[in-house]
């Protein structure tokens, strides 16, 4: 018997924002108030808006992220971020295997894996996402690569530490478009069932979030789904308003 697991409302700046953006967090710290909230909030940002966020939103109940790190702690690798410096600069998160990042950067399970391990060793939680493309889907594979990204990307420290997984079909991603809630719930129980299998009841535990065209207008349907503990936004996460829509369908 799978036990309650909290609600996460989670947000993907990705490439956007600038000081000024900061301006939606206060506004969105006002909506939400001081809490207690039936659900957890996080916001990831770009990297030079995580310490100017984590200073704003102290003493909400909004936590901020990364969208990425580097697997070592420190050393010679130009431009990169680990993430001890995102945990220093106030992160309580950090998104990892997004699959732009997958795409873009050609980060493999093993990369995402080692990440992910890098982001627990620094006492933060990772946001491990998986998801097929629109051929996988189309070819009946969905289910089997979703189940092979998860086991390789997930380490094994999971089984005593936070992580979060998102699953987030990549056709879906900025698209408007999103699976039928058949289609979620299949998915979503496929990723409960491996990580109880590996983990037994610490995987129980594991929220796992929805990602791809969660809007104000959709989310208490999907999130109505079973084992969907949540979202993570893309799109409706730049706008306060949009965001606390959905923070209030949770
Ligand atoms: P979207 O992005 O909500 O804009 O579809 C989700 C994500 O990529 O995390």
């Amino acid at each position: 018997m799978s036990q309650p697991v909290k609600t996460l409302i989670a947000g993907n700046w990705k490439m956007n924002g600038l000081k000024a953006s900061l301006g939606e967090l206060e506004q969105l710290k006002a909506l939400v108030g001081a809490g207690p909230l039936a659900c957890d909030i996080a916001v990831c940002v770009p990297f030079t808006l995580v310490a100017s966020a984590a200073t704003a939103m102290a003493g909400s109940p909004v936590a901020i992220g990364g969208q990425d790190c580097h697997t070592q702690t420190s050393g010679a690798h130009t431009g990169d971020i680990s993430a001890a410096m995102l945990a220093d600069a106030g992160a309580a998160f950090i998104i990892v295997g997004h699959s732009e990042r997958r795409a873009d950067h050609g980060e493999t399970d093993a990369n995402v894996q080692a990440k992910a391990e890098a982001v627990i060793a620094a006492g933060l939680t990772p946001i491990i996402c998986v998801g097929e493309t629109e051929a996988e889907r189309r070819a009946g594979s969905a289910l089997a690569v979703v189940e092979s990204q998860l086991a390789a990307s997930v380490p094994d420290s999971a089984g005593t530490s936070k992580i979060v997984i998102a699953y987030e079909p990549v056709w879906a991603i900025g698209t408007g478009l999103t699976p039928t809630r058949a289609d979620i719930a299949e998915i979503h129980a496929a990723i409960r069932a491996q990580l109880v299998a590996r983990f037994g009841d610490a995987g129980a535990g594991i929220a796992i979030l929805y990602g791809g065209s969660m809007k104000p207008g959709n989310a208490a349907e999907i999130l109505g789904v079973d084992d969907v503990n949540g979202g993570l936004v893309g799109g409706a996460s730049l706008k306060a308003e949009d965001f606390n829509g959905i923070i209030q369908a949770a």
